[in-house]
């Protein structure tokens, strides 16, 4: 995964070390930490240690001042005013969407459609399937490590339209069954919707691969990246996919807004998601001729300032450069594995080959929700729970797990919190 730690930086025990990262630019977490103010504070009377970046990021300053700059001084709406406030509303927005074509390297700027997140794109997607492109005993291929966002709008479409979802099963190292994914694809299935990564697991799917087998039989393949975006450069002409869905707020940006790529074929396939302003081009009360993607799934005024603080966070971690931060991460999620699996009775949940920077475990006799109370008195933040991914604690047989999610900002030292915490949680319940 990314690039390549130097030897010396990965010797260095703790603390928020500047780490070089393959000889270039010092990957300076002591700094860039500074652009995070909400890092630097006390909770329970202990600094702050944030591990739950899975559920939620935290946000630079760019971008909150981004957001704020709007609303100081550029608040109007977009696509219909002629005034100067409203042509800079649209142009800051439209320019978020040449930097998210840029981010993915999307072939075509028309190819980005704003949506509230993750959820949303996945829902207008199998909304669109399920109108249009769908017939009962047609198959929609997904994991067994799936976010109910990538559950349940299936099986809304199973009891309405008749559909079969078809799971693949995963490992006890929570990968991918390849012979039993590959087995799925048959003559009725119409759609594989994966995850990139695993939320719960970290597990990196094997996307190429994926939709390589997908296409060989003409069936596209959509892409949950909810948790991919953060870690990893996206390339989505590079992987085929024929969508990829992402949110801003587990990408440092502001919650609220969202990313579906589709290929353009694929949008010009797809009927409107929701029906109002911008997504039509001519409406009387006998017909509605719709707008040009990607404003035919755009209905209605969108979270304009979060999508401008958006762009923000995409300058940012694009300064910073994906695969530095992949690199960093991958040091920090082999030094707190290595550290947690010192810890007696620790179990992980997800030891794929190929994992992006979450841990999720579970301590003989120990609930997870106490666990992450005690942590939380620590001033350590970590997630309990199912993590909206049930059926997925079914599978290892927990009724829940512990998870802390690393970001760029974190640092040997927290992971040493982290475990120092867990410790004083076992002599307290254990
Ligand atoms: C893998 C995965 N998919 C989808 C989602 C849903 O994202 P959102 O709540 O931003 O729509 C999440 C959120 O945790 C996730 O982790």
């Amino acid at each position: 995964m990314a690039s390549a730690v130097t030897q010396e930086a990965l010797g260095r025990a703790g603390g928020a070390a500047a780490v070089s990262i393959g000889g270039a630019e010092p990957f300076d977490v002591e700094r860039i930490r500074q652009d995070f103010p909400i890092l630097n504070q006390r909770v329970h009377g202990k600094p702050l240690v944030y591990l739950d970046n899975a559920a939620t990021s935290q946000k630079p300053i760019s971008v909150i001042n981004a957001e704020r700059d709007f609303y100081l001084h550029d608040c109007a709406n977009i696509h219909r005013g002629v005034h100067e406030l409203s042509e800079r509303a649209t142009r800051k927005y439209e320019d978020v969407r040449a930097k998210v074509q840029h981010l993915l390297n999307a072939r075509e700027v028309h190819e980005i459609v704003f949506v509230r997140g993750t959820t949303e794109a996945l829902n207008l997607v199998a909304s669109g399937f399920g109108r249009k492109l769908l017939r009962p005993g047609d198959e929609v291929v997904i994991t067994a490590m799936e976010h109910h966002s990538n559950i349940v709008p299936w099986q809304i479409l199973r009891d309405e339209k008749g559909i079969v979802l078809r799971v693949a099963p995963i490992n006890d190292a929570g990968e991918l069954i390849w012979e039993e994914f590959e087995r799925l694809l048959g003559p009725r299935t119409k759609l594989v919707s994966v995850a990139h990564v695993s939320n719960v697991l970290g597990t990196i799917n094997p996307l190429k691969r994926i939709v390589a087998a997908a296409h060989a039989r003409n069936i596209p393949v959509l892409v949950d990246g909810a948790q991919a975006a953060p870690h990893l450069r996206i390339d989505v002409q590079d992987l085929d996919c024929d969508f990829y869905t992402l949110s801003s707020h587990k990408l440092f940006g502001p919650t609220g807004v969202g990313v579906l790529y589709g290929k353009t074929s694929w949008l010009e396939a797809l009927p409107p998601y929701q029906g109002g302003g911008d997504m039509i081009r001519a409406v009387s009360f006998e017909k509605t001729i719709y707008n040009v993607i990607p404003y035919k799934f755009e209905a209605g005024t969108p979270n304009i300032g979060a999508t401008i603080g958006f762009g923000a966070a995409i300058d940012y971690v694009s300064a910073l450069g994906l695969e530095n931060i992949g690199g960093y991460e991958h040091d920090l999620l082999s030094y707190a594995t290595r550290r947690l699996s010192q810890v007696n009775g620790l179990r992980i949940i997800g030891t794929a080959r190929e994992k992006a920077a979450v841990i999720s475990f579970v301590i003989a006799g120990i609930h997870p929700h106490d666990l992450g109370t005690v942590l939380d008195q620590e001033g350590v933040a970590i997630r309990t729970g199912h993590h909206c991914a049930e059926p997925l604690m079914n599978r290892f047989g927990v009724p829940a797990t512990a998870r802390a999610s690393f970001a760029f900002y974190n640092t040997r030292e927290e992971v040493d919190r982290l475990v120092g915490a867990v410790e004083r949680a076992k002599e307290l319940l254990g």
